[in-house]
């Protein structure tokens, strides 16, 4: 037989080994039966343990062994929705009492910019909207950090939007906006950057605005200290557990009580109910925000769709609500698990 031929006898054989042992696999249903061990809360807990680096051993065990209890009740979710610029005005000061900066006003021209915002002609498909987009000015304006650390910047309108707000607070030239994107160009117009509206929309702020494409998460802790950062912005992918994930690798940098502002907290909801209705809406519905804003056993402001949690003063009481999360079944491609949960089990490492 010619060497090609074998070859091509040995690959069919290949092919057909394979086809029987997935289909075995199916029969049995081995892979769902494994993916369920591997979310066996005391499988988690050891695969955590197992993957701790030395020195934080003995937390991550100890956040284990907390994991595997029942949790303490969670905090109540306090409420403060903006949905109309009439009401920026009033939502702004309840939303600064609940900061404790009772008294903190709207600065001068603040409305008038959203105005402008909501004037303007193109809103594209994925930006945060007029609600959450008043929420997190507010909030922005409210805590006035130095510096915002974004991840999901798409066109760089919420990119855009949080670099106003520094700017009214401090001026231009005496804060920034770091963007960060997986993507060089734009998931919604490939033609495009990501970031692209920076310039366009929001030209006289470009300046504060820092893109890093493409980077994930991991990166927050090569551009910003440790506890350096009071808010940060997470709006990238929503599949759990991936907004888990990149709060536990942006956490390192955020100081104890700083605040994580999340969006789409109801998007499983809502596009669950477009369906319902008859709606195409051409994508699945996906809870990965919205678990993590609903199970947040600390304290939490929910602004509708956006929300904000705050970190608890001992950043290592993230290990056991961390591997509690991971026990719910991951809404990411199976292929990918393995890889996610090991990203997950090192990012507790850098809580310790
Ligand atoms: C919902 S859009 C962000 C919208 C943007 N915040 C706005 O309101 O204008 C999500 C973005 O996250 C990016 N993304 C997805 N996965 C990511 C990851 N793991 N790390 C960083 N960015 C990611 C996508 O490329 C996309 O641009």
């Amino acid at each position: 037989m010619k060497i090609g031929t074998v070859r091509e006898v040995s690959h069919a054989a290949r092919d057909w080994l394979r086809k029987v042992r997935k289909a075995g696999r199916d029969v049995f249903m081995i892979d769902r039966a494994i993916a369920a061990i591997r979310r066996l809360p005391v499988v988690i807990s050891l695969g955590a343990v197992r993957h701790a680096p030395r020195g934080c051993r003995m937390k991550i065990f100890r956040g284990a062994i907390h994991s595997l209890s029942t949790p303490a009740p969670a905090e109540p979710v306090e409420v403060c929705e903006i949905n109309s610029l009439t009401d920026f005005d009033s939502g702004f000061a309840r939303l600064a009492a609940m900061l404790g900066h009772a008294g903190r006003r709207p600065s001068p021209g603040e409305l008038e910019f959203l105005n402008s915002i909501a004037r303007r002609r193109t809103s594209y498909p994925g930006n945060i909207g007029p609600s959450d987009y008043l929420f997190l000015t507010a909030f922005v304006s409210i805590l006035a950090p130095q510096r915002v650390v974004e991840i999901g910047t798409l066109t760089g309108f919420s990119a855009g939007i949080i670099a106003a707000a520094l700017a009214r607070q401090h001026g231009s030239g005496a804060s920034c906006v770091d963007t960060i994107d997986i993507n060089v160009e734009c998931i919604i117009d490939r033609t495009r950057l990501s970031g692209f509206e920076i310039p366009e929309t929001f030209p006289e702020l470009a300046p504060l605005v820092r893109l890093h494409v493409p980077r994930n998460a991991t990166f927050v802790l090569q551009i910003a200290k440790r506890d350096e950062l009071e808010v940060t912005f997470i709006d990238a992918d929503h599949r759990h557990p991936l907004p888990l994930l990149d709060l536990l690798r942006v956490a390192p940098c955020v100081r104890s009580g700083g605040w994580i502002v999340l969006h789409d907290i109801q998007l499983g909801t809502i596009t669950r109910k477009a369906i319902e209705a008859g709606r195409n809406v051409g994508w699945e519905a996906v809870y990965g925000a919205q678990w993590l804003f609903d199970h947040w056993p600390f304290r939490k402001i929910s602004g509708g769709n956006i929300g904000a949690v705050q970190l608890p003063h001992e950043k290592s009481a993230l290990i056991p609500f961390a591997l509690r999360m991971m026990s719910i079944q991951f809404e990411t491609v199976e292929k990918y698990a393995r890889a996610t949960r090991r990203a997950l089990y090192e990012s507790l490492g850098a809580l310790c």
